[in-house]
């Protein structure tokens, strides 16, 4: 193994991929899979999670699918508890479960605000505090990669609940840094920019699409592998000094303003 394949190495380490049913957390998983981690795919959809596991282990990857809800914290202890069983323990995290809704703000109702929260945020308070006791009591080196947003940066215009929570995504990474940096365990959030994806598809109308590349600079949408890159440097030895951080992948789109 050369040694920059060593830095970048996941070899024997288990990665819980939560949203890996999904896009992006999907492509996220191909890539810590392709660095020798197994990888754990939690989600709802089956059928996703057996297609992905194939192209996973078609590749040479390992990896396995637990169903849950991530809003629930006996099933995101049931997760625990499952990968304890089949892998010994967990050392990487992904919080990538997300939704989206493009309500105008005067008409979002309470419910729907509770469950972008719930999914946005709580799942992810949830697998922090679930994870983070089973990283603490068991001595892991962990790393947890939180995804966020840009509109968790600087708000983004009718996703009122979605910019919220995922601005709280980012400050609970921060602080978790902060509350576990002599411990061993680092925490940073991946920062996507625009990537087509089951969750915003309602968003992207032709009108919208116009307005993003008007200010992506570099005027595309990302692909999901794009974001494999930030995945492996944060999951990895290679990214051992960061934590606290915010990865932007975004094709330039913070760096613009008119
Ligand atoms: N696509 C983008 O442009 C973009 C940009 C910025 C951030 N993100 C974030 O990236 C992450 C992945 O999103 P994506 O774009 O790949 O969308 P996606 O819809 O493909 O994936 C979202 C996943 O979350 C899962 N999920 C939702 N509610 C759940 C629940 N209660 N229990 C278990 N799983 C649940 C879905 O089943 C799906 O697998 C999300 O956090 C999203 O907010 C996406």
């Amino acid at each position: 193994m050369s040694s920059l394949d060593n830095l970048f190495s996941l070899a024997g380490k288990t990665a819980v991929v939560i949203g890996g049913t999904g896009e992006l957390c999907g492509a996220m998983a191909e890539a810590i899979a392709s660095a020798g981690a197994e990888v754990v795919l939690v989600g709802r959809n089956e059928d996703k999670a057996r297609a992905r596991l194939a192209k996973i282990e078609g590749a040479g990857g390992r990896g396995y699918f637990v169903p849950a809800d991530v809003t629930s914290r006996t099933g995101i202890e049931a997760l625990l508890a499952t990968v304890v069983e089949q892998s010994r323990q967990c050392d990487i995290l992904v919080n990538g479960a997300g939704v989206n809704s493009p309500t105008p703000f005067l008409d979002v109702e309470e419910a729907e605000f509770e469950s972008i929260f719930a999914v946005n945020v709580k799942a992810v308070f949830i697998a922090c505090q679930v994870f983070g006791r089973h990283f603490l009591e068991n001595g892991v080196e962990a790393s947890v990669i939180n995804v966020g947003s840009m509109s968790g940066v600087t708000p983004l215009s009718r996703v009122f609940g979605y910019s919220m929570s995922k601005a709280a995504v980012h400050n609970l990474s921060k602080n978790l840094a902060r509350e576990w940096a002599t411990q061993g365990i680092r925490v940073n959030t991946i920062v996507p920019g625009f990537f087509p994806a089951e969750q915003n598809r309602k968003v992207l109308t032709k009108e919208r699409v116009t307005q993003i590349m008007g200010h992506t600079p570099m005027r595309r949408f990302g692909e999901p592998q794009e974001l494999a890159g930030a995945t492996l440097l944060l999951a990895s030895s290679a990214g051992s000094f960061m934590t606290g951080t915010e990865i932007l992948v975004d094709g330039g789109f913070a760096a613009m303003t008119i």
